[in-house]
């Protein structure tokens, strides 16, 4: 094959409307019952979670201060911004997949394959991280009722390795869940959003009364080298070996922090993974996808301000900062809901961040990228249960084994760079598919994406150095798999498709 060829293969798109009709045949097709409540909910599902529960402790200790509810505004701006381009493509694209579909189509075979590979780390990946949270605070919650879990089995202490049985538990159960179907799913997790928001909110107005205004001095801490866990080497933010001031407080500490809390927006984006099965996806994708990012944004602003103003920053804890900031004041009955609220919350997001891996997973094994037997959906469940399960299994293990501080990062910066491929998505595809019909269109095209792109970047900047090697060697992973694999496989299932006829 000529080098020409080569590259015309790696960046041959899928037809969209190919792309939309191979959704709709009914072997590899899902059930079409959600709507744009059902969306929002499903966001704020998964959006809630690890990020606000546990990392905003770590964040305003180590980095910001109580500015850290600049670093949430921060990184809310960052993700509405994708957020904007995400909704076009979603309703322009309205096939299971998300950022992988759409870049097939806007962008070619080969950014496809990185964007899903990519995806695979922020949704798997993602899903084992917020399953060991989850494992932390059932156990503190079993342990209030004199039930301790030995260590050995329950995730280790901070010297000593152990596995991690309740949240491998947590993830089987939840893939049990999601093989029985989406409305099922739906409907728990409407209870357990409930449950979550009601905690969150009572965070903030019982929190109210126990804010004193001396913990907000100085907000913005000064700059400094010594934060609580001044990081060295590898662990410092690329950008500092780039020659900028320190990370720990001052300016340059609100975006340090805002690119550890860009975890807490995770999953508005995973909405746009169920466009197979909403009702009407032209309409209520992008009202989904911004009504969860708004309300998430609105609740983490209130939590951390509140937070921040009960306990001196430099005290705050940072397992369960929320439910230890009560504790501290004396309300102990209050924290124990907040840690049920927390176990609840992260039950939820495990859920989901599953769901939509498997929905990616199943999009790419329709395509041939992945073997094709895993798109296969159930015939009384229709749900894709070949690759639910197979995840499932995959993601158990990882959260029995994987320890969890270096790997939120790692997701961060796979998504971080996913939101960079879908910004500049809608940005090439307007240029060659303007005809395409959208029922969202973004503002300001190519700026609004532009911006997308650089905020993006600028966060990942932020991001400690040995992140960026461990993300390197894992996209080196995926080209591997890409060219031993996938290559060969996707022209085979390509030329099947553009054969058959189109009804
Ligand atoms: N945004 C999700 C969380 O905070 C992933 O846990």
């Amino acid at each position: 094959m000529s080098t020409q060829n080569v590259t015309k293969g790696l960046f041959r798109t899928k037809n969209i409307e190919n792309t939309i009709r191979d959704a709709a045949d009914s072997e590899h097709s899902l059930k079409r019952e959600l709507s744009a409540l059902d969306l929002t909910v499903y966001g704020i599902g998964v959006i809630i979670g690890t990020g606000i529960f546990v990392l905003t402790g770590t964040a305003a200790k180590q980095y910001a201060g109580p500015a850290v509810a600049l670093s949430f505004v921060a990184a809310g701006v960052v993700c509405a911004l994708a957020a904007l381009c995400y909704a076009e493509f979603a309703s322009t694209v309205p096939v299971a997949g998300s950022a992988y579909t759409f870049s097939y189509a806007a962008l070619g075979e080969f950014p496809a394959w990185l964007i899903g590979w990519d995806l695979i780390l922020e949704l798997a990946l993602g899903a084992a991280v917020v399953a060991v949270g989850w494992s932390g605070y059932i156990q503190t919650l079993l342990a209030d009722i004199g039930i301790h879990v030995p260590t050995s089995i329950g995730g280790g202490t901070d010297s000593h390795w152990g596995l991690n049985l309740p949240a491998a538990a947590l993830v089987l159960a939840m893939t049990a869940l999601l093989v029985i179907g989406v409305k099922q799913s739906a409907r728990f997790t409407t209870a357990i959003v409930a449950v979550k928001v009601a905690v969150v909110l009572l965070v903030i107005v019982a929190g109210l009364f126990f804010v004193k205004g001396s913990n907000y001095h100085p907000f913005i801490p000064p700059t400094s080298n010594k934060s609580a866990n001044a990081a060295t080497g590898a662990a410092q933010p690329l950008i500092q070996h780039l020659g900028f001031a320190p990370g720990a407080y001052g300016v340059m500490g609100i975006f340090t922090a805002a690119a550890v809390v860009f975890f807490a927006f995770i999953g508005f984006d995973v909405v746009a993974t169920a466009a197979e099965e909403v009702k009407k996806p032209q309409r209520d994708l992008p009202r989904g996808i911004l009504a969860s990012l708004a309300v998430c944004t609105v609740l983490y602003v209130a939590v951390t301000l509140v937070v921040t103003g009960m306990q001196k920053y430099t005290l705050l804890s940072e397992k369960a900062p929320l439910a230890d900031a009560f504790n501290a004041t004396g309300a102990h009955w209050l924290s124990g809901f907040i840690s049920a609220g927390a176990v609840a919350g992260l039950t939820s997001v495990t859920l989901l961040l599953l769901m939509g891996q498997s929905r990616v997973f199943f999009a790419m094994s329709r395509d041939g990228l992945l073997p094709r037997s895993f798109s296969r959906v159930h015939p009384r469940f229709k749900t894709p249960y070949r690759s639910t399960i197979l995840l499932g299994l995959v993601v158990a293990c990882f959260a029995a084994v994987i320890p969890l501080k270096a790997l939120a990062e790692l997701v961060n910066i796979g998504t971080l760079a996913a939101f960079i491929l879908v910004s500049l998505g809608v940005i090439i595809l307007r240029r060659t598919r303007p005809d395409l019909p959208r029922a969202f269109r973004t503002p300001g095209v190519p700026y609004v994406p532009i911006a997308a792109i650089l905020s993006c970047l600028w966060l990942m900047l932020n991001l400690p150095v040995e992140t960026w090697i461990r993300f390197g060697l894992w996209m080196l992973v995926g080209l591997v798999v890409y060219f031993g694999y996938s290559r060969r496989h996707v022209t085979r299932a390509l030329e099947q498709s553009s054969t058959e006829p189109a009804e």
